[in-house]
């Protein structure tokens, strides 16, 4: 892994954590930061179970579910569909199956060891959110970041989101939903969701997005400050407390 085909080694930055913890925001605002290209890893799990629900299958159909990642490509994250709860409990299952994650850890890696070039134009690194970017994906990324926050300040999270998007929405039922979620991802067999040993843990039960945002800055800088390329964008409002 390396900067534009230099030596300069790439900076991969892993971010793992439990849904609703805050991760694809902080990971964006990474990615921002620092002007690297962004891929939310959870879409693709997301993009297999969206094709299985389609097509009428079950999530939990091994056969199918394979066939579906073997399928899946870039292009079909932005459907909006992808963010429906549903999908969500879809993805979940098909995440368990470990012919499904092996058909998208290729996907994953290419991404990380050849990625397209950031915003300013230049390949020096990439941001990657999911569950086991640090463990498995990309277990030499020189950042790993696990972000967490309680079960209760998750689920309050996500019932607002709901609230926002579609007027509707059952705290209880989100609460009951999200400990389901994190169970199947935390006692799978394969890739389960732990922290990386070499994890920077942020908690964000009491961070605002900001606050999380220019902790993960700072540690960043501190790991990467030799690299004098990394100079933030202009536009970042969150400022960088290390420099
Ligand atoms: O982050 P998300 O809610 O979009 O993820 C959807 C599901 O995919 C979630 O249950 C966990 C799973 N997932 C995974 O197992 N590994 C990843 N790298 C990303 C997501």
């Amino acid at each position: 892994m390396s900067e534009g085909g230099s030596d300069k080694p790439l900076l991969v930055v892993a971010v793992d954590g439990p849904s609703a913890a805050g991760k694809g925001t902080l990971g964006r605002g990474i990615a921002k930061h620092f002007q690297l290209p962004f891929l939310d890893t959870g879409l693709l799990y997301r993009a297999v179970a969206a094709r299985l629900l389609a097509a009428g299958a079950d999530p939990t159909d091994a056969a199918a579910a394979e066939a579906a990642a073997n399928r899946v490509d870039f292009r079909e994250l932005d459907d909006p569909r992808l963010r429906d709860d549903a999908v969500a409990q879809g993805a979940s299952k098909v995440a368990a199956i470990p012919a499904v994650r092996a058909a998208l850890l290729g996907l994953q890696r290419r991404f990380a060891t050849d990625p397209p070039p950031g915003p300013d134009g230049r390949v020096k690194g990439v941001v990657l959110d999911g569950r086991d970017i640090g463990t498995v994906v990309c277990p030499e990324a020189p950042i790993k970041l696990f972000v967490t926050a309680s079960l209760e300040a998750r689920a309050a999270r996500r019932h607002r989101e709901l609230l926002a998007r579609s007027g509707e929405s059952i705290y209880a039922r989100v609460l009951q939903d999200m400990k389901e979620r994190d169970d199947r991802d935390a006692k799978r067999a394969v890739a389960p969701l732990i922290p990386a040993p070499d994890a920077l843990v942020l908690d964000t039960t009491g961070l605002d997005a900001a606050a999380a945002l220019a902790v993960a800055v700072a540690h960043i800088s501190r790991r990467w400050r030799d690299d004098i390329a990394l100079a933030p964008s202009s536009s970042d409002s969150a400022g960088d407390p290390a420099r």
